[in-house]
């Protein structure tokens, strides 16, 4: 049965309000209603005295409605008598500045006092609440790391950074090696020498950088671990377990896929716009954040907050158009969501987030984002096994946290941007509606026809054999700029030519390098089936000597005619491109349709802003086609109005 809901913070109001919302909720559509995650205060208001009777009530009421119960552990926002006990709990940016109370998230991972206090407020609630059949999910915290809460440099965190060193590196002779701090004299007698990577004087080893960073995500994790084990221990039968990852994924420190490995299913935070955006993000990128929850566990996730009006704490910003919200509530369908909930039920009057508004907004009428709500969830009920249907796509794009935290912090060019970059190579299948996953490097890829390394600076020996194997028995890697330049450690391969690991895969030698900005554009001209096409290139230029590859652009400056922009190698059964630089989409797109072409992968071409999904269930195929423009279009002899979907059996 699939689950659709709001979340509904009934400690907002008085209690007066809750039927009148119940037998709002309910006319809904919804069956379900998520709460309690900032609750700690609430269900402990003074230390060691727990007290869920208010959450019992609002239960019992909701079961009189029939809605079935999401519940969140409250740690997430921890009670201001606790900050003023142990003041150690809070975490200090790396200015050393300790974050106030009075936000939220600003608990440091590695407080023994705050994982002793998360832990008991845990067990008591999951507990108490084992046997309550209404009750059917957990809600491990909310959205870890979000709002930059995953970084911290207090004195414990420096401490166990150490702790991690020395359980990590045989000695410290090993760790000044692997990291080369002979460089700047800067070797360690003792690991209790090292540093946090605060603000000095430019800038820190990059190898300790990549350990902090995977240090901050062990902290963030096991943290995580320890909470999720514990309502494991607790919970009943019925009862599963999830987190909710926020839309920023790229630019957080914790690997996601390891935080979400212990827990039942993926949980999935859906805001196409947010506070001061004059726009929303494109429908590209919403749509890789939609992949990218589905391939943490290669299964379908739930939303447990999709956006259904205006967002933002003290700026608001655009305002989602009539529809729209609707649009990109089945645009989450379409891509692998099974269960909705909107957030929020209704817009707060006081508090951090007076303006984020909800299904219902502070004048409480139940007007047009109330009816959209209910037509979605109207409309995706008839379609239950289609939403659990899993989805099959023959591309797959690759990520690694490590080679993500490497970029981060060295951006080698000032208008890097990691999920740019890998949207460049995105955005040209998603154009033509071809399906694609985003799963983590070390999966194993070998099922798909294409897979693509956007930008994958850090790649070891094995990936690099992976994706040779791969290649060797038929299949097409993409490779773009930077791939196979630094090791795990993050130490440059050295005697080697770029692309490292990789060189003999993508036949080429990079001979030269050169970086751009966003700014920049490049001319490269095209050859062999290209030989028509004339393109751009921004951000970075690889100089490309082919090697056996042949080449697809080619620079047209005087200095550099000589050299490759593009190239493509054959390799046993399989291909492997390389792209040395931020190509402009057009110029990508070409390439993208003859490698769907060539392994008869399905796409279509759709006008500009028609996005086009098919899902399949018992032999029954299916189309989400959604239109993303504020104009009618039409696709396939339809005309779809502004934001407008529709979802048609394909006959
Ligand atoms: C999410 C968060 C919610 C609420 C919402 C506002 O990031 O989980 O608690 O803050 O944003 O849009």
């Amino acid at each position: 049965m699939s689950y659709f809901g709001v979340d509904y913070y009934p400690e907002h109001w008085s209690a007066s309000q809750m039927e009148e919302d119940l037998s709002g909720i309910k006319n809904l559509g919804a069956n379900m209603i998520r709460i309690g995650e900032f609750a700690w205060h609430l269900m402990e208001p003074k230390e060691g005295e727990f007290d869920f009777s208010f959450f019992d009530t609002v239960i019992e009421r909701a079961k009189a409605y029939h809605l079935k119960v999401m519940f969140g552990t409250p740690t997430a926002t921890f009670p201001a008598w606790l900050a003023k006990k142990y003041p150690s709990i809070l975490s200090e940016d790396e200015y050393g500045t300790l974050r106030e109370f009075g936000g939220r998230r600003q608990y440091c991972f590695n407080s023994d006092v705050y994982r002793q206090y998360s832990a008991r407020i845990t067990r008591e609630l999951v507990k108490h609440y084992a046997n309550e059949e209404a009750i059917v999910v957990w809600q491990v915290d909310n959205e870890f790391g979000h709002e930059g809460s995953d970084d911290c440099y207090c004195g414990p965190c420096r401490e166990a950074f150490q702790t991690f060193l020395r359980g990590k590196y045989n000695d410290i002779q090993e760790l000044n090696e692997r990291w080369g701090t002979i460089f700047w004299g800067q070797s360690y007698n003792d690991f209790n020498e090292i540093p946090a990577p605060a603000p000095t004087i430019t800038t820190h080893n990059p190898s300790l950088k990549l350990d902090w960073a995977r240090f901050r995500s062990y902290s963030l994790n096991s943290f995580a671990h320890e909470m999720t084990e514990i309502v494991r221990e607790e919970k009943g039968a019925h009862q599963e377990i999830t987190t909710n990852t926020t839309g920023d994924f790229f630019n957080k420190w914790f690997d996601h896929e390891e935080n979400l490995q212990p827990m039942d299913f993926v949980s999935y935070d859906n805001y196409p716009v947010w506070g001061g955006l004059e726009q929303p993000i494109p429908p590209a990128e919403i749509a890789m954040a939609l992949d990218f929850n589905r391939g943490l566990k290669d299964q379908n996730f739930w939303i447990v907050e999709e956006l259904i009006g205006a967002q933002g704490h003290d700026v608001i910003g655009y305002l989602p158009r009539p529809n729209q919200a609707k649009l990109w509530s089945y645009q989450a369908f379409a891509h692998g969501c099974s269960n909705m909930l909107y957030f929020r039920w209704r817009g707060m009057t006081r508090g951090a987030e007076q303006f984020c508004y909800g299904v219902v907004d502070h004048d409480n009428q139940y007007g047009r984002k109330y009816r959209e709500a209910q037509e979605v969830f109207q409309t995706m009920s008839n379609f239950e096994p289609l939403l659990e249907a899993p989805i099959e796509a023959d591309v797959a794009v690759l990520y690694d946290y490590d080679n993500i935290w490497a970029w981060r912090s060295q951006i080698q060019t000032k208008d890097f941007d990691f999920k740019q970059e890998f949207m460049r190579l995105y955005q040209p299948f998603y154009d033509v509606n071809t399906k694609l996953d985003v799963i983590p490097a070390d999966r194993d890829f070998s099922k798909y026809k294409v897979v693509v390394v956007p930008a994958m600076q850090v790649l070891d020996e094995d990936l690099a054999n992976r994706l040779k194997e791969f290649a060797k028995a038929g299949g097409t890697v993409i490779f773009s700029f930077r791939a196979g330049l630094k090791d795990k450690d993050n130490t440059i391969y050295f005697g080697q030519p770029l692309p490292g690991p990789v060189a003999d895969l993508a036949g080429i030698r990079v001979e030269e390098i050169e970086s751009l900005t966003a700014e920049h554009r490049l001319s490269v001209k095209g050859e062999h089936e290209l030989a028509e096409e004339e393109s751009h290139m921004a951000i970075w230029r690889d100089l490309i000597v082919p090697e056996g590859a042949e080449v697809l652009y080619r620079y047209s400056d005087y200095f550099y005619k000589e050299y490759a922009a593009v190239t493509r190698n054959s390799y046993g059964r399989g291909e492997a491109y390389y792209i040395g630089g931020g190509l402009d989409v057009e110029g990508l797109r070409k390439i993208v349709k003859n490698i769907v072409t060539k392994h008869h992968i399905g796409f279509e071409e759709s006008t500009r802003g028609v996005e086009v999904y098919s899902r399949k269930v018992k032999g029954e195929e299916y189309q989400f086609i959604m239109n993303h423009t504020d104009e009618e279009v039409s696709y396939d002899g339809i005309v779809l109005f502004p934001y407008e979907t529709l979802l048609v059996e394909v006959k």
